[in-house]
């Protein structure tokens, strides 16, 4: 039998499918996903599993909640312990992020052309709750990090399998570029 959480993350996923093949264009699909999200978290009886929002000692993770079969979206638990931050990155797709827990501190860059400094435009603290169309692929670089004292815990909702994807890291000194892959993560057994 399905968990409460188990069944409304499948449930989440499913109105992400039906969004996703409703709309054409990025803009729309981020705005109506984002307004589904928020009715998510702000669900008090909606809770991840610890499996899901365990922090790793070096590193931030991704969890897998759900990813589709075709590739066209996936859903992440991504988890930011105490003082972890990512580089300037970029996602080459559409991205959603709702705060399930903490407080997530997400700096924005114009995105550049390859071996130009990332302009920096300006940073946002995001709090549980609250959700936020980090990206679309035309404007989709940033850094994020775990700010306060308890990590951080978000949902992320990307057009692509975001655990398999190729995508740019910046140097925000120099604008080199370094294309990467972050992993999927394995749940964490108790
Ligand atoms: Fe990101």
């Amino acid at each position: 039998m399905l968990s409460a959480s188990v069944a409304e993350v499948h449930d989440f996923a499913l109105t992400v499918r039906a969004l996703v093949d409703h709309y054409p264009n990025e803009r729309d699909v981020t705005a109506s996903i984002a307004d589904t999200l928020a009715e998510l978290l702000a669900d008090k009886a909606f809770t991840l599993p610890a499996s899901h929002i365990t922090a790793h000692p070096d590193h931030y993770v991704m969890y897998p909640l759900y990813v589709a079969p075709d590739g066209a979206f996936s859903i992440a638990s991504a988890v930011w312990n105490v003082g972890q931050r990512t580089p300037v990155h970029g996602h080459e797709t559409w991205g959603v992020v709702g705060i399930y827990s903490g407080v997530e501190r997400e700096v924005r860059y114009a995105k550049p052309a390859d071996g130009v400094v990332p302009e920096r435009l300006g940073e946002h603290d995001w709090s549980p709750g609250e959700v936020t169309v980090c990206c679309t692929t035309d404007d989709d670089v940033h850094a994020v990090s775990c700010a306060g004292d308890l990590p951080c815990v978000g949902i992320h909702v990307y057009g692509a399998n975001i655990g398999e994807l190729r995508r740019r890291s910046y140097d925000a000194d120099t604008g080199d570029v370094a294309w990467f892959v972050s992993p999927w993560a394995t749940p964490a057994t108790s």
